[in-house]
């Protein structure tokens, strides 16, 4: 797929087929994620591949913002050192980004839960205090197509200035 067509066309999907994503695909998803961009290359973050129905089931229980996860084949938990980055937040998207999109060109969808009660998940996982956790991907084939609305760029870019509008661009209405 093209990147920008990709990038369009990429969508948060909370609804999945029952079959498992292959392990190659897996593979391909983490390795879209070792090349994303850190701080100073600092690459600190930490992956847990979770596809255990059990682990699944506990984990959606844990937080309210994403009970899909019981029902996504996997499960690509992203944490980072912080330890190794003053920018954890940051380093740890441009990483979960890279999957979403990654998942995206495989033929797979992908959903960012926010890991709002993240002391039930770092239970769960073991995932100790030193480590940031930055959010949980549920990912499977996708079985939903949803359309979701973006704003304009002329409501949101400013030329040379915060503020003003007149510029180079003419953006369609
Ligand atoms: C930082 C962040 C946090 C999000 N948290 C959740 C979440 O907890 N639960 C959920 O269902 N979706 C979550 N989403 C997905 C967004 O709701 C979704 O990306 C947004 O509505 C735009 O839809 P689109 O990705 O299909 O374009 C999150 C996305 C981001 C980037």
């Amino acid at each position: 797929m093209e990147l920008l067509q990709a990038i369009r066309t990429r969508r948060a999907i909370r609804r999945f087929k029952k079959e498992p994503v292959p392990p190659e695909l897996i593979e391909k998803l983490l390795e879209a994620a070792r090349w994303a961009p850190s701080s100073v290359n600092s690459q600190p973050w930490e992956f847990i591949v979770v596809t255990d129905p059990e682990t699944k089931k506990r984990m959606s229980r844990a937080f309210v913002l994403g009970p899909f996860l019981n029902e996504a084949p996997l499960a690509i938990v992203v944490v980072v050192d912080r330890l190794r980055t003053t920018c954890p937040v940051q380093d740890g998207t441009t990483a979960a980004y890279a999957i979403w999109l990654a998942a995206h060109d495989l033929g797979l969808g992908a959903c960012w839960i926010n890991p709002n009660i993240p002391g039930g998940i770092r239970k769960i996982l073991g995932i100790p205090f030193t480590k940031k956790l930055i959010t949980i991907l549920a990912i499977g084939y996708p079985d939903e197509a949803p359309v979701h609305a973006r704003r304009k760029l002329q409501d949101f870019v400013y030329f040379e200035k915060h503020g003003n509008k007149q510029g180079p661009l003419k953006f369609e209405e």
